[in-house]
């Protein structure tokens, strides 16, 4: 289906921004700064948006804090991937209820992915009576605009439109770290995973321009940022919807042209799409970090069929073999689910062949969890729940041994590794990051934080390898 990608005029954006002005002059006749709170679930899409939320409330004279009694506004941005996420949010939001009670003029709002399911919008219409606004990524854009009716007249808001979506560039943005810097390059999702939520509250994929990108690249490296990951649920299909024909390997090109001493990562690639150009171009680009996240989700064929993900392990394997001819050292993670709807034992024990044969560096493993709405939740799901747990208790032992051997290997090397943080933990103060992204606590002083410092390895464990500069 032929699709152009809708974008949000400027004068569409600049108005929410004249909103932000006449909120800002509300703010400034209060006797204190006021303060929001900004609380973020999910992945780094979420992050992102959550850093454009507090671009605007920072132009409405907002200040930050992460304590809701201090709060005027607090803003929840939601995760509908799992139940254990939703149930999360709705419990903190229970809580909520107190804390109004005692900050009457405090103003709740729930956006994100949970935010654009009618069934929690309804639930929360009803039973959240203390939640003021609830809207949808698809009209994050308007947020000023909401807050501003908030403000001005009384009720409720309630603004989920169902949407393929649409971008708009122009809002302005705070980071929260100095270091490290999301990039999101398209939204959206069209593979329509049987048990997946992102295409129903995330809408279709769309791409934003190169030029806006590499903008927003250029400002960052010129900020001083070190690590640059750029996002998308299927990186692999940008460029699709562009006027002018591109493709995600063409844009990495042109984003390791960006000159200056950084790193490129992305997040997330659909086996489905990532293709030999693009492992070529990875190869190549120096500044891509030697670093891929490529979700198998299930090592059985029959199962990746009824899960909509259209290829086979062998085709999966076969591009992980093509990928190490190029990049031998290329560091391997991936998302599995188990416990999928008539997924047998026999076929969970596929998902483990595959670890054995890849050995990955580190697995994201989840349970199945039903969705409102998406069809695997209609299909007969006979394993019981412990049944369940002892294949996912299986897998994970087994990944922990490979992470704990792949760590071990690292001892006694030396790697060149940004510092991107403090540990919080005394004997290693720092935080690093090796070039395929595996975590270093480091010995050192946190003036090297933000830079790029040799490092050698001196321990390891199943979770994090341990290092002292060299
Ligand atoms: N777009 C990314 C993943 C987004 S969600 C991709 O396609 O790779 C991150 C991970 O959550 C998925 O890879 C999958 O492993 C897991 N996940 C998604 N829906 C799930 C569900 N209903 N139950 C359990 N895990 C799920
Ligand atoms: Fe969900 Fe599949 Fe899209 Fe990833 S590719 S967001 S798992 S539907
Ligand atoms: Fe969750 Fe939405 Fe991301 S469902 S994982 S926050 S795209």
């Amino acid at each position: 289906m032929e699709r152009t990608t809708t974008t949000i005029p400027q004068a569409d954006i600049d108005r929410q921004l004249s909103f932000c002005r006449e909120i800002a002059a509300l703010s400034a006749a209060r006797p204190e700064q006021p303060l929001a709170f900004v609380d973020t679930y999910g992945c780094q899409q979420n992050e992102a948006d959550s850093e454009r939320i507090r671009g605007y409330l920072s132009q409405m004279g907002y200040g930050f804090t992460d304590q809701e009694e201090e709060a005027q506004i607090i803003v929840l941005n939601t995760c509908a991937i799992r139940e254990h996420a939703e149930q999360r949010v709705l419990g903190n939001l229970g809580a909520l209820v107190h804390v109004k009670r005692r900050h009457p003029d405090q103003i709740i709002c729930v956006c994100g992915c949970m935010a654009q399911e009618q069934h929690v919008a309804d639930k929360i219409r009803q039973s959240f009576r203390h939640v003021d606004l609830v809207f949808g990524p698809h009209v994050l854009w308007k947020f000023p605009e909401f807050i501003h009716t908030l403000l001005t007249s009384r009720g409720r808001i309630f603004q989920i439109p169902d949407e393929a979506g649409s971008i708009a560039e122009g809002i302005p943005v705070v980071r929260q770290d100095k270091v490290k810097a999301w990039v999101s390059i398209m939204y959206g999702c069209n593979n329509f995973c049987s048990y997946c939520i992102v295409p129903y509250v995330r809408g279709r994929e769309r791409s934003r321009k190169p030029e806006d990108i590499l903008n927003e690249v250029r400002e960052l490296v010129a900020e001083g940022y070190k690590d640059i990951t750029l996002l998308g649920q299927n990186v692999n299909s940008y460029g699709k919807d562009l006027e002018e024909p591109m493709d995600f390997a063409g844009l990495l090109e042109q984003v390791n042209a960006v000159p200056g001493d950084f790193l490129i990562r992305f997040m997330t690639s659909h086996p489905k799409d990532a293709t030999q150009k693009l492992f070529e171009t990875m190869a190549r680009c120096e500044k891509v970090a030697p670093v891929l996240h490529l979700p198998f989700q299930a090592g059985n064929d029959r199962v990746l069929k009824v899960m909509n993900r259209k290829h086979t392990i062998e085709q999966y394997l076969d591009k992980i073999r093509a990928l190490r001819a190029l990049i031998p050292d290329i560091v391997l993670t991936s998302d599995v689910i188990v416990g999928f709807p008539g997924e047998t034992t026999p076929e969970f024990e596929d998902t483990l062949k595959v670890l054995e044969e890849v050995r990955f560096d580190a697995l994201f493993t989840f349970i199945y969890s039903p969705r409102v709405g998406t069809p695997a939740a209609k299909m007969d799901d006979p394993m019981s729940r412990e049944e369940k747990l002892q294949n996912f208790n299986r897998l994970v032992a087994l990944q922990d041994s490979i992470s704990e051997e792949k760590h071990a290997a690292y001892i006694g090397k030396t790697m060149r590794c940004l510092v991107d943080g403090e540990s919080g933990d005394s004997r290693y103060p720092l935080s690093a990051r090796t070039p395929g992204n595996r975590l270093v606590r480091l010995t050192g002083d946190p003036a090297v934080i933000g830079q790029f410092v040799q490092v050698k390895i001196t321990d390891a464990n199943k979770w994090s390898l341990f290092g002292e500069m060299a």
